[in-house]
């Protein structure tokens, strides 16, 4: 079988061309365990950190070796788990860049593929999805009334941040997206009152003219910058939820991502750090919630897809340079085998 792996080790952003193909044998699957068909794979940010063992204290893959990390959607060929039976759909975070992959069946979901569809569960139904739905419902406790701002609006997590905001009954969502095509998506496909693009002139000023009673919500996905440019709009009392600093995470030296203390002290800011592994025990409750939403089209996001391994790697680069529109998935095999 084929699989993705590091030509050899990399302390620096990933490029396509630090990736290869290697043909290898298929995994065992030992006791406890079952072995997939990759359906589909997920790119995401924290995987181009975790490559180069900065992420959570992750081992990087073995170059040569090893299939890059990253969740999947697989169809379960072999089964030596009482769990799953073969034909059986799962999603699980310990997968990879490869044909097929052993997983521990502890670490797996099953997905149910007439509940939405099956790529769904690596966006707004999956991890990014359940991100987003900790921030709003479970850390910022948006409800009637409140304001939201979120950027990278147009990717995932900040897309699902300000449908599933209005869904619990925020009264304006506001979105930061870098460029037009970008901000029309969030405008016009996720819903949002209004998109600012922060790469066109005058975008400070636009910002401020979209939040005229300012925000009680900011969530924070690119950088400290970012954060204390939403803090100078928040009312007295706001929540802010502290998400990702993707615009650091290949920085040549690792930020210290100062906060102005003092600002956040006027502000009577709540301010909150948010790691998705505290809440996969809310998963079921999260997918429950938000399947209705994604098949009657309430909460949605736009695909950058490729199909092919071979394809996975320039889409990678893609996705580090922030130029990925919406979801980024790899298509390995079809869906029905
Ligand atoms: N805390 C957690 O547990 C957790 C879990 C999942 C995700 N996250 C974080 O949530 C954020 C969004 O994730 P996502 O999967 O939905 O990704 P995404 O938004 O689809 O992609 C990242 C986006 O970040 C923006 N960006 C700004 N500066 C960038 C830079 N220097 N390099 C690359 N991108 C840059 C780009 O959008 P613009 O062009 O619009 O700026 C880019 O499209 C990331 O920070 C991610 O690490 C955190």
């Amino acid at each position: 079988m084929k699989l993705v792996a590091l030509k050899s080790s990399i302390d620096r952003k990933p490029r396509a061309d630090d990736f290869t193909i290697v043909e290898t044998a298929a995994p065992e699957c030992p006791e406890g365990s079952v072995l997939a068909r990759v359906v589909y794979v997920s790119l995401d940010p924290y995987v181009g950190s975790r490559i180069r063992g900065r992420h959570m204290g992750e081992a990087p893959p073995s170059p040569m070796e090893e299939a890059i990390p990253g969740a999947v959607i697989a169809q379960v060929t072999q089964s030596r788990s009482p769990d799953y039976a073969e034909g059986d759909y799962v999603f699980s975070m310990d997968g990879g860049w490869a044909e097929y992959v052993a997983l521990d069946a502890g670490a797996c979901r099953k997905i149910d593929p007439d509940a939405a569809p099956l790529r769904a569960n690596l966006g707004v139904l999956g991890m990014p999805g359940l991100t987003a739905w900790a921030g709003i419902t479970q850390l910022a406790e948006v409800g009637a009334g409140d304001i939201v701002l979120v950027d990278a609006a147009a990717g995932t997590v900040g897309g699902a941040v300000g449908q599933i905001s209005r869904l619990n009954g925020a009264s304006r969502v506001v979105g930061i997206a870098g460029g037009p095509e970008k901000c029309a998506l969030v405008e016009n496909t996720y819903g949002f009152d209004a998109c600012i693009d922060y790469k066109s002139d005058g975008w400070r000023d636009r910002l401020a003219a979209a939040l005229p009673d300012g925000l009680t919500v900011f969530f924070e996905n690119v950088s400290a910058d970012m954060a204390m440019i939403a803090l100078g709009h928040a009312q007295p009392y706001a929540r802010g939820v502290l998400c990702g600093l993707v615009d650091a995470y290949h920085t040549e030296e690792q930020a210290t991502h100062p906060l102005n203390a003092g600002f956040i002290i006027g502000k009577r800011a709540k301010v909150m750090g948010l790691v998705v592994y505290d809440f996969y025990p809310c998963w079921d409750e999260f997918a429950a919630e938000a399947a209705p939403w994604v098949r009657d089209g309430r909460l949605q996001v736009a695909e950058d897809i490729v199909n092919g391994l071979e394809n996975a790697s320039a889409l990678f680069e893609k996705l580090m340079d922030g130029r990925n529109i919406g979801k980024c998935l790899v298509k390995v095999s079809d869906e029905a085998a």
